[in-house]
């Protein structure tokens, strides 16, 4: 990256530098939670007060330093129009708090949640680790959130207004809440969107956390078509995806591929955290003192980066190429955004990598996917997409 892309992102990186570096370059220290709750709390201020004029200016100056708009980034899929395919994934607002201001972070699209139907606490803490070495993350959250009227709350008090006339694309993850048996599961899912998919440019159904006992086994074909038909029924239905664990066999990411196509969904997000521990087993976690093998929970970042790439490639295979697949797992810099958009996805999602490298990584990307396609004269990000284009 040249000089002058350097000292455009000053602020925002310097203010990251400051506070978040240190801390995030070891597992010990704050406690990984507490620190992300400790922005969530000043960025619901921020969005609830954000035509503050003092508020307004700050915001004003990091759209600034983290937006990148050029025309050969925006696509329409699932009739959204996306002004770049760099998303904020789904867990860190978990309750919207922060849903009207993450366009200024340079975002293309946010998912918010996952939110449940019923307002949960999930597991008990520690429940957040740091692998700051491996530039990792090891969570069993459990689908902790203030539930679905909840949500509601939150994003009428930002007035967030309906999909098509804002111009940032806000999706929602929905899960099943823990109390509720898998057998009604799809009614529990159903009273979430109802009340909020009015909300939502699209949906996710989420059936691949590893944190909610039983909940991947609504990945299973006969499951999740039932669960599809039932949210379809919905007067307030928005486009439909599904979100998928990395951890399937070829034989079940064939069969979701093929659900997906036969029940016309919008699209698959690929993927979840992780059971596999990609040769970390014997990893201590430093707060409990327990190897990785043992400890429960979703592993992410840079190891599932390699496991991501495999599932979405075997997507892009057996899904027929016009179904629109969102890349997650890994990504951290702009040649992981290529590799990913190149082997398939339309669009690509951010957690892990983004509170490792900072707010700096989103416009990283965007500079780096620009000048790929300018490189490889493509006209746009779609025809980048599948292409398998190298890193040039
Ligand atoms: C702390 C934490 C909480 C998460 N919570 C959710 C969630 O509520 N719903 C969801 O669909 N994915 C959740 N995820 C998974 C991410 O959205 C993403 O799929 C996964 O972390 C892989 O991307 P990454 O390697 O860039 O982090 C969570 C991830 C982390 C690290």
């Amino acid at each position: 990256m040249g000089n002058n892309s350097q000292s455009r992102f000053s602020s925002s990186n310097f203010f990251y530098k400051q506070f978040f570096e240190k801390i995030l370059e070891r597992d010990d220290g704050i406690d990984a939670e507490k620190l992300t709750q400790v922005v969530l709390n000043s960025l619901e201020k921020i969005s609830i007060y954000r035509k503050w004029p003092a508020i307004a200016n700050l915001l004003t100056e990091l759209e600034k330093d983290l937006q990148r708009t050029d025309a050969k980034l925006e696509q329409t899929l699932f009739g959204c129009n996306f002004k770049n395919p760099v998303g904020l994934a789904a867990g860190f607002d978990k309750n919207g708090i922060a849903a009207a201001i993450w366009n200024n972070f340079g975002f293309g699209f946010v998912e918010l949640g996952t939110v449940t139907w019923h307002a949960q606490l999930g597991n008990t803490r520690p429940r957040l680790f740091r692998l700051a070495k491996e530039k990792a993350a090891l969570n069993r959250m459990g689908f902790n959130n203030r539930g679905a009227a909840k949500m509601k709350e939150t994003l009428l008090k930002q007035k967030i207004s309906p999909p098509g006339s804002r111009s940032s694309i806000i999706g929602l993850n929905f899960g099943k809440s823990k109390i509720t048996s898998l057998e009604h599961a799809p009614d529990d899912y159903a009273s979430s969107l109802e009340m909020l998919g009015s909300f939502a440019d699209y949906a996710v159904i989420n059936v691949s956390s590893p944190n909610t006992p039983g909940l991947r086994q609504l990945q299973d074909s006969t499951q999740l078509r039932r669960l599809i038909k039932k949210l379809r029924r919905l007067a307030s239905c928005p486009p439909l995806l599904v979100k998928i664990a990395p951890d399937l066999e070829d034989r079940e990411i064939d069969d979701l591929a093929k659900v997906a196509y036969e029940e016309g969904l919008a699209g698959i997000i690929a993927v979840n955290t992780s059971l596999d521990r990609f040769g970390l087993e014997k990893r201590i976690v430093l707060q409990t003192g327990k190897p990785l093998g043992i400890e429960k929970g979703g592993l992410s970042g840079k190891p599932l980066r390699p496991r991501a790439i495999e599932v979405l490639r075997r997507l892009r295979k057996n899904a027929g190429k016009d179904l629109p697949l969102i890349g997650v797992g890994g990504i951290d810099s702009p040649e992981s955004a290529w590799e990913r958009i190149t082997a398939g996805a339309s669009l690509i999602q951010v957690y892990t990598g983004w509170i490792f490298q900072g707010p700096i990584l989103v416009p990283q990307i965007l500079e780096g996917l620009i000048s790929q396609l300018n490189r490889h004269g493509c006209r746009s990000i779609a025809e980048a997409v599948g292409s398998e284009l190298p890193w040039k």
